[in-house]
């Protein structure tokens, strides 16, 4: 199985990645890698092509990480593709973003059911323009059943916004009576956020070598290890992804506490 997982021309490569894929596979996963895929721009601007063409490149990176990322082991992984901001773009590169979803999903919806992998979405959906909703939508029905890797796309998605819409609803539970205000809790808050039934992010990673949250998860981020990478988005490949889940593994999660052999 572990042969299929690289797929690289360079024989070595392909053994050596194996083989740290393997000894990865070892130790605690991470069960749910955050990405925020930060570069697209850049890369298609080194290229001399329009900015739209690092998006097309992403989407193939997006295709890749998912396959490894379900092979891997991993059960979740969350993608921000298009933040509540990204509005503000050119409106052809928001048309072009817009398509994308679309475009992933006829594309390569027979190998997500193949591979057995969930889509979902969080974010606010009934802005979406409706060929992307259809799209989405579709999606997410056909696979609903999966239970391999959720592959949660982040679109039109802001974090305040969550928030937002999340103290709304408490307010209105409280001011209908279903809730008084003792019964808010951590716990309870989470039940009103978008992503209510999923872990919280172990592991988030930004390419492009920008290192900030950009309203994405802010509330779920709370006690997940960082990882920041200066590769681009659509250069990011599979060993990029195995860096990161070793250092993960190399970190030592505390949330909040100290190790039992540091209490003396
Ligand atoms: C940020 O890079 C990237 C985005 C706003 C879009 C991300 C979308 C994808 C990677 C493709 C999504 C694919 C699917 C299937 C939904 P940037 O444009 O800000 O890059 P820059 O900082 O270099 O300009």
């Amino acid at each position: 199985m572990l042969k299929k997982l690289i797929r690289k021309n360079d024989k070595a490569i392909s053994i050596y990645l194996n083989e740290r894929v393997e000894n990865a596979q070892k130790e605690q996963l991470p069960d749910h890698i955050a990405i925020i895929m930060d570069g697209n721009g850049r890369w298609a601007k080194k290229r001399a092509l329009p900015r739209v063409a690092g998006h097309h490149e992403g989407m193939q990176t997006v295709r890749k990480i998912t396959r490894f990322a379900n092979e891997v082991g991993i059960k979740t992984l969350t993608l921000y593709a298009f933040s509540t901001e990204n509005w503000k773009r050119p409106k052809i590169e928001v048309e072009f973003l817009m398509r994308l979803p679309e475009e992933f999903l006829n594309s390569y919806l027979p190998e997500l059911m193949e591979q057995n992998i969930q889509v979902r979405m969080m974010g606010n959906i009934e802005l979406l323009p409706e060929h992307t909703k259809k799209a989405v939508t579709k999606a997410m029905e056909q696979t609903a059943e999966n239970n391999g890797l959720i592959l949660n796309f982040a679109l039109n998605y802001g974090s305040r916004d969550e928030i937002v819409q999340a103290v709304k609803k408490i307010a209105l539970d409280i001011q209908e009576g279903n809730m008084e205000i003792n019964d808010i809790t951590e716990n309870n808050i989470n039940s009103y956020l978008m992503t209510k039934d999923l872990s919280e992010p172990d592991l988030l990673i930004r390419t492009s070598g920008e290192v900030r949250l950009s309203n994405f998860m802010l509330w779920q981020l709370a006690y997940t290890e960082f990882w920041f990478t200066d590769t681009l988005w659509p250069d990011f490949d599979q060993e990029c992804l195995i860096e990161a889940i070793e250092t993960f593994q190399k970190r030592n999660r505390r949330y909040g506490g100290i190790k039992e052999e540091e209490t003396n």
